[in-house]
């Protein structure tokens, strides 16, 4: 339970809100959440909305809303590449394709070993550097701009050694 394992450190967080406002934590509460269990389960959606006094359909709104948030267990890296409209201009669709089939999975899809899911997801601001993809892993978000398939590759060949 979150509420026993980090009681100090969702104090703090709710401190930072007004008494009235405490749904306003729900986004540190949720990554919070994600670290602890990897991604956001049924439980800690309404664990989550239990600390913050409000329905687990709004959680879960919120978790359906950011691509951050994960509510299915994944791959240890989310390979996140723009196939927004602008990014699709750019040729990120078949970017993405060509990734996908490298790695042998469809989008949306986790690697065998684990390691990768590569994901579609909307505009990440740098449309003008397309293709390009975030890497989300437990040591934050990392950009790549201008990418090749080739050296997406390599990114995720290094990031499968880690
Ligand atoms: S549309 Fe892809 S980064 Fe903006």
């Amino acid at each position: 339970m979150l509420t026993e394992k980090y009681h100090s450190q969702i104090e703090s967080t709710l401190a930072k809100y007004p008494a009235d406002q405490k749904r306003s934590a729900v986004m540190p509460l949720l990554h919070l959440a994600q670290t602890e269990y990897g991604y956001i389960t049924k439980d800690a959606m309404q664990e989550v909305a239990d600390i913050l006094e409000i329905e687990p359909t709004q959680v879960a709104s919120i978790v359906g809303f950011y691509s951050l948030y994960y509510d299915h267990k994944a791959g240890e890296h989310h390979i996140q590449v723009c196939t927004d409209l602008p990014c699709a201009l750019r040729g990120a669709d078949k970017f993405a394709e060509d990734l996908c089939a490298k790695f042998g999975v469809k989008l949306g899809e986790t690697t065998k070993d684990s390691k990768f899911t590569i994901e579609g997801v909307m505009c990440l601001a740098a449309c003008d550097k397309a293709p390009m993809f975030q890497v989300q892993n437990k040591e934050g978000i990392t950009y790549y701009e201008n990418q090749t398939v080739e050296s997406a590759a390599k990114v995720m060949e290094v990031l499968a050694k880690k």
